[in-house]
């Protein structure tokens, strides 16, 4: 943010122009994905054709910490862990520490355990390693208009003062992209909630995102690489543009 490329965004924005994509895939096994094998099989089908991996919790459950530096091992990243942490600082550094040790970029961070002793200790270790912190600052589903969303303001600003490298914020709520690309013109967007959410594939880009995260629709197709090459037509490649944002 501010302008500055870190180096997380740097490595992202070269592999989405490379990939010609802007896509970053969100996998979660189920079935017979929970074979590491399976996964591997799938990942490198289509680890080429998008900008990032986003594993979570169902993939480190699934195959352990081991696991996941395998599954990831001799494939293009960037690779973002989406444990949505939200703990106290020290927890969470903690875990950052782990998670970057295994090879990842990126965590994704929740924003509302504040900044002081709660995100600032992610972020200041991500600038110590050269990775990267996403701050979750709105999310997808209904239940996040009861409380969440409506903070979704302050909760970028604060994590921009924190100095985070991008927001995540949900192609659910377009009305939240389109706020937040027009108070900060420069910032990385990230956007989950295309395809199974219900929102079409490219929306959340007209709305302002950088990035389109895409699950679903992508892991449960029955030709994953088929279906990537479609998407990418659909959403018209990188076309980025410049960057960092003017
Ligand atoms: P689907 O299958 O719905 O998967 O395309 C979406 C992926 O993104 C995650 N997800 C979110 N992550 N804020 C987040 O930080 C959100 O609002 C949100 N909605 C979905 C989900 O974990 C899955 O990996």
């Amino acid at each position: 943010m501010e302008g500055l490329l870190g180096s997380f965004t740097s490595k992202l924005v070269e592999k989405a122009k490379r990939a010609d994509s802007r896509i970053v895939l969100a996998f979660d096994p189920t079935g017979e994905l929970r074979s590491l094998e399976r996964a591997k099989n799938l990942l490198s089908q289509l680890s080429d054709r998008v900008a990032g991996i986003k594993l979570g919790l169902p993939s480190l459950l699934a195959y352990g910490p081991e696991g996941l530096r395998g599954l990831m091992e001799g494939l293009e990243g960037p690779f973002i862990c989406d444990l949505k942490m939200a703990d106290i600082g020290y927890v969470n550094r903690m875990v950052a520490e782990e998670v970057f040790e295994l090879g990842f970029e990126a965590v994704i961070a929740h924003a509302f355990v504040g900044i002081r002793e709660g995100l600032e200790e992610v972020v200041g270790l991500a600038r110590e390693r050269g990775k990267g912190v996403l701050a979750v600052c709105a999310m997808s589903h209904r239940g996040a208009e009861e409380y969440l969303n409506a903070r979704c303001l302050e909760m970028m600003e604060a994590s921009r003062s924190a100095g985070v490298d991008g927001f995540i914020l949900p192609a659910t709520f377009p009305e939240l992209l389109r706020e937040a690309r027009r108070r900060y013109p420069e910032a990385l967007i990230l956007s989950p909630g295309v395809g199974a959410q219900g929102p079409p594939l490219g929306s959340a880009l007209k709305a302002g995102a950088d990035f389109e995260i895409v699950g679903r629709a992508l892991v449960s197709s029955p030709s994953p690489r088929l279906k990537v090459e479609e998407m990418r037509r659909e959403m018209g490649g990188w076309t980025g543009g410049s960057w960092p944002r003017r």
